[in-house]
């Protein structure tokens, strides 16, 4: 359980591509009247520049040096937020540490058949331009274990959106409560 998990700290969406985390993020903040936020488009305002053309000019490792100053940006803001934090950012081991310090981090699960399904019509994720299903189901295994180790809370999102936004609602309720 993560320490700073209180009504004050931030509600911290992970999990792979396509599961969902900007668009469920957003109704999230909503109900919950918080500001949204989400990584990638933190990179993109940071630097003027594409997701994909980071990585196409500079790299991966270059794009995760970004990914993780904006994950350390966006979790020591005092604003107590929705963040969406795009699915490589737990490869941080840095950025890991300050999850588990930042409120409640909620690991967003969906089967790699509906993350192909739902990444298909995104723009901002190179690593899948050959072979999603193949990657997807490698990303998963190599990164399972870093979900689960900052995770306060699990939650299928297999369901509709409304119904995954509601139980992350309620999840994130309870553990305030306790
Ligand atoms: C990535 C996830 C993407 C984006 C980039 C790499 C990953 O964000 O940062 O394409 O390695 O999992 P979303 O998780 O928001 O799609």
């Amino acid at each position: 359980m993560n320490s700073a998990s209180s009504r004050s700290a931030h509600i911290v969406l992970i999990g792979m591509m396509g599961v969902g985390k900007s668009t469920v993020g957003r109704r999230v903040a909503r109900e919950l009247s918080r500001s949204f936020v989400d990584s990638d488009d933190e990179v993109v305002a940071r630097t003027g520049r594409a997701v994909t053309e980071i990585f196409a000019t500079d790299g991966e490792a270059a794009f995760r040096d970004i990914e993780a100053e904006v994950m350390a940006e966006l979790l020591a803001s005092p604003v107590p937020s929705v963040i969406a934090a795009a699915g490589g950012s737990v490869l941080n081991s840095s950025t890991r540490a300050r999850l588990r310090e930042s409120g409640t981090v909620v690991w967003m699960r969906a089967p790699v058949d509906v993350l192909v399904g739902r990444t298909s019509r995104g723009t901002h994720r190179p690593a899948l331009a050959n072979n999603p299903r193949a990657t997807l189901t490698q990303m998963e295994t190599d990164r399972e274990a870093l979900y689960g180790e900052v995770a306060d809370i699990t939650v299928d999102c297999t369901a509709p959106i409304a119904a995954v936004v509601r139980t992350i609602v309620q999840s994130v309720n309870e553990v305030d409560a306790q």
